[in-house]
């Protein structure tokens, strides 16, 4: 772990301080000096994102754990958080950013709504001497150089498809038959991509087929297409693909839980369609409550930990360190490589579901 700087410096002589104050009017808020409350501003690109709200109740869980954990070491101390979504615009994101870098707030935490877009963000919480920690939503590392209080905390994208191409080679080793429904020998498949320029989304739709074609099988694309990560999108697609393949889908790759759901609901209201009688194999990628209860029930093949609750615990523990000299004992900070924490995954299918629910509800 890198040695970092602290924000909160106590500076003891008024002299100093007066004079710091009129060299630093510009840039920092005096309000931010020497409380003991830590104060979290928390922006997400959008509030509709199954995945990001799942994180944001693991990571209000987690900060609630912390704060109480703080209490025990002085009872002064406290920690809270306001969260604030930026409706998919990177405008109304700056806008915020501008404005919560000048009040009160001890770290932001970023979900950022257009991840080639972060150098304007950093370059404020840098003016204004906010640590920045992104999540989810990779900033380019140009980007993320520009100063050494941005972070970023996420999962390995391409270890994700990784082990969604894993679950189908499992699969088809266990029963080819049952997945080439046509018997041509070949897996005809459909891909539900994420978002345009999204690192989740390329590389998991690379790695995933990439890692069956090495292991030997051959796979036919019918079609891939972006769904935005929403099941009312992935739904609407699934209905023109039913149409335009009426009974070639053998496997549907999801780049998240949501769109999959999305494709097992069109199949399910399709009321000719021939994939009622033979689903498709389908797999998804983030495990949130409603991808989990997919894979209980069977509609959905398996699915691979975007591993929110261990996201959550990262980010409490680097908000913590960021705005404290509180020593922390912290597995996550330990694993901080060039301000980049990188979450593991692994797969969820029927043979570890129990014990998968069961993690779940656990908090970091
Ligand atoms: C992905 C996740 C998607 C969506 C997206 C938002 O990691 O799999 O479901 O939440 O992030 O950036």
């Amino acid at each position: 772990m890198q040695n970092l700087s602290k924000n909160k410096t106590f500076i003891s002589t008024i002299l100093l301080s007066l004079v710091l104050a009129l060299l630093l009017t510009a840039c920092s808020n005096p309000s931010k000096e020497q409380d003991k409350e830590i104060k979290i501003a928390i922006l997400n690109y959008a509030s509709d994102d199954t995945f990001i709200n799942s994180v944001n109740d693991k990571l209000a869980e987690s900060l609630r754990k912390r704060d109480a954990e703080l209490k025990k070491i002085d009872k002064e101390l406290s920690l809270s958080f306001d969260t604030f979504s930026a409706n998919n615009s990177q405008i109304n994101q700056n806008q915020q950013v501008e404005r919560l870098v000048q009040q009160d707030y001890d770290v932001l935490i970023v979900n950022i709504v257009n991840r080639t877009k972060s150098a304007q963000v950093i370059e404020m919480a840098k003016k204004w001497d906010t640590p920045v920690i992104f999540f989810n939503r990779e900033p380019v590392p140009e980007d993320l150089a520009i100063w050494d209080q941005a972070y970023y905390v996420g999962t390995a994208a391409g270890k994700e498809g990784r082990l969604q191409g894993e679950m189908l080679i499992e699969d088809l080793e266990a029963d080819f038959a049952a997945v080439d429904k046509n018997s041509d020998g070949v897996i005809q498949y459909v891909m539900l991509e994420g978002e345009t320029g999204h690192q989740d989304a390329i590389l998991r739709a690379d790695a995933s087929v990439e890692t069956v074609k090495a292991a030997g099988y051959e796979l036919e694309q019918l079609a891939s297409k972006h769904a935005d990560w929403l099941i009312s999108r992935a739904y609407a697609l699934t209905n023109s693909w039913i149409e335009a393949y009426p009974e070639d889908i053998e496997v549907i790759f999801s780049n998240n839980d949501d769109m999959a759901i999305g494709a097992i609901k069109a199949i399910e209201d399709n009321p000719n369609s021939y994939y009622r009688e033979n689903p498709p194999y389908i797999y998804g990628i983030d495990a949130t409550p409603s991808g989990l209860k997919a894979v209980e029930s069977g509609k959905m093949r398996g699915t691979v930990v975007n591993d929110g609750a261990n996201i959550a615990g990262a980010m409490a523990d680097l908000a913590i360190y960021l705005s404290t000299d509180i020593e922390l004992e912290s597995e996550y900070l330990r694993n901080m490589e060039n301000n980049k924490i990188r979450i593991p995954s692994r797969i969820v299918n029927s043979e570890n579901i129990a014990a998968e629910l069961e993690l779940s509800s656990r908090v970091k």
